[in-house]
């Protein structure tokens, strides 16, 4: 007997506010290619504010309480980093620092993560996406290990709207999204066998 899984709600994050921004771009591809069952809805960061822990003291701002709840309300997240000196964005660390407070039990405690990313540069975020890892390790997010999506020179990828059009990156974007889909099920049936 075959049984539908059931459907995933992904919350897409970019760690641009460019207009123009290529992981923008891979996070909209990423809405276009997905597979049956699983929805990627984009979030925008502009909105919040830098992390101060005593602006956190008096209450978390409505545009953060609002991000964290849009994480809370996900089954998983998926995050398009760009890469700025080899590292992760101060707009993506940021919003990552606000929605993993309180720490320990925090929305991002046991949510499924993905990563990918585009740079303009040869490596294609290699090394801002290993920060991220480990920075999200601190969290307790399950982040997907494999695979990755690394897309260099995202210049000649991404036509004028910053949308992708490189065959072969749409493709890595949808088998990204397909073992992201298995890696969620698998995690959330995991913990409904430890809550039963
Ligand atoms: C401050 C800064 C630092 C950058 N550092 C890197 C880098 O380390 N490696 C790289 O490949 N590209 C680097 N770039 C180029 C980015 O890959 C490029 O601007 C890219 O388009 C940013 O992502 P976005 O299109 O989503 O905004 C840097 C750009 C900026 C503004």
């Amino acid at each position: 007997m075959t049984t539908t899984p059931f459907p995933l709600t992904v919350l897409g994050i970019a760690g641009s506010l460019r207009r123009g921004s290529y992981n923008r771009g891979l996070i909209r591809a990423a809405v276009e290619v997905a597979p049956a069952g699983t929805t990627v809805i984009p979030y925008d960061l502009a909105d919040l504010p830098l992390f101060n822990a005593d602006v956190e003291a008096q209450g978390d701002p409505s545009s953060v309480a609002a991000f964290k709840r849009a994480v809370r309300e996900a089954d998983a997240l998926l995050i398009a980093t760009p890469e700025y000196n080899h590292c992760v964005p101060g707009v993506l660390k940021n919003a990552i620092d606000w929605a993993s407070r309180p720490a320990r039990a925090s929305v991002l405690t046991g949510k499924p993560v993905a990563i990918m990313g585009a740079s303009t540069g040869g490596g294609g975020t290699a090394r801002a996406q290993a920060h991220l890892r480990d920075g999200l390790s601190y969290t307790n997010g399950l982040v997907l290990p494999l695979p990755e999506v690394l897309v260099p020179f995202a210049d000649s990828k991404f036509d004028a709207e910053s949308s992708l059009t490189d065959p072969e990156t749409r493709e890595a974007v949808r088998d990204l999204l397909v073992s992201f889909a298995a890696w969620t099920r698998r995690m959330g049936a995991a913990d409904e066998a430890v809550a039963s």
